[in-house]
């Protein structure tokens, strides 16, 4: 047994000696661009598809992408910029895990040559970003707040925003308020707390509105969830005290467990950012930067670069997307977009 084995082992070999040897040299092909990007999280499943979009839209125009992600870690983001920066990447999408330490990281790849592009939340403090690419984060802020404004015209309210790092939770609750806070000075609203939840984790949402519940022995009309996951931990706070679905609580991302819990009746609306749209937007706009193209040219799905965000330094070049509101009225709207399947939600209710 033995010997035939180690005979048909040689034999193969000889055999693949014998095709390379025939074998014509393939031409080397156009060298293919590197593409870098870096994500904060793969917590929220609106990052996860982000990926998944970077990775189907890097193939189809034939680049080359690497992908990182840290786990809401600016230090590990830190490190898995440098290994990128290292492995020759010609453009960088980053999406920082803290808005302020990542201006260190685009300081980097701009002093290698190397385009940064700001994905979905903004780079502060630095010149080096060429492009940010995102939704119009105060126009989602101010959806959240006239829904919540129209469910609960009058009465006690809990703010919630996203992690302090994040600067699109200053730019959701800058929306929201837009709404809520005329309605305060005009004395219908009472806003009874107003917190940041730490790193967007549910379990802090949940500890935010049980103390919430008992300092205001229950007395809670409406609460700002800045997304579905806090807004998970908002109602599993509200179910324990059997007031879900009598609380209005807002959401945004469009993920499935919030999507059940609007057909539920637990959760009023979420937010659909279509962030396949983001990704395939931000790798077209890496190729174009990669081969030297100027900002001016870019454009994704009708939209350009027509708006700036100032990020504390400079205007930034801006392609935003435009979000859209979801009730139990339009969940199918998700659904027939192919950002869910119909068979991850139960309609019966
Ligand atoms: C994103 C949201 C997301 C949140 C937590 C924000 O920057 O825009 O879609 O829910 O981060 O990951």
């Amino acid at each position: 047994m033995k010997k035939i084995v180690s005979f048909s082992i040689a034999a193969a070999a000889l055999a693949a000696l014998a095709l390379t040897s025939c074998a014509p040299q393939a031409p080397a092909g156009p060298k293919k661009l590197v593409i870098g990007a870096s994500l904060p999280t793969q917590r929220e499943a609106v990052w996860v598809k982000g990926r998944q979009a970077m990775e189907k839209a890097a193939e189809a125009a034939g680049v080359i992408l690497k992908v990182q992600s840290a786990d809401a870690d600016a230090a590990q983001q830190a490190t898995q910029v440098d290994s990128l920066l290292s492995q020759g990447i010609q453009a960088l999408i980053l999406a920082p895990a803290d808005a302020t330490t990542a201006a260190a990281m685009a300081n980097k790849a701009a002093a290698q040559k190397v385009p940064v592009i700001s994905y979905d939340r903004l780079i502060l403090d630095t010149p080096n970003i060429a492009l940010y690419v995102s939704f119009d984060n105060v126009k989602v802020g101010e959806m959240q707040g006239e829904w919540l404004t129209k469910a609960v015209p009058k009465g006690n309210y809990l703010i919630m925003s996203g992690d302090p790092g994040d600067n699109n939770a200053k730019l959701f609750k800058q929306g929201a308020m837009n709404v809520i806070e005329p309605l305060v000075k005009k004395g219908d609203i009472k806003i009874v707390g107003d917190q940041a939840v730490a790193n967007w984790l549910p379990s802090n949402a949940l500890t935010i509105v049980e103390q919430a519940l008992t300092a205001n022995k229950n007395k809670i009309n409406a609460i700002l969830a800045p997304n579905d996951g806090t807004a998970g931990g908002a109602i599993q706070a509200l179910n324990a005290q059997k007031l879900a679905g009598k609380v209005a609580v807002t959401g945004q991302d469009a993920e499935v467990a919030g999507l059940q819990r609007i057909l539920d009746g637990t959760q009023g609306m979420t937010v659909f950012k279509d962030n396949r749209k983001e990704a395939e937007a931000s790798v077209a706009a890496a190729v174009a930067l990669a081969q030297g193209q100027p900002v001016s040219a870019i454009t994704f799905d009708g939209v350009s670069a027509n708006q700036t965000v100032n990020n504390g330094n400079i205007d930034v070049p801006a392609l935003l997307l435009n979000p859209e509101v979801i009730t139990k009225a339009n969940v199918m709207d998700v659904v027939n977009s192919g950002y869910v399947k119909a068979s991850d939600l139960k309609m019966t209710k």
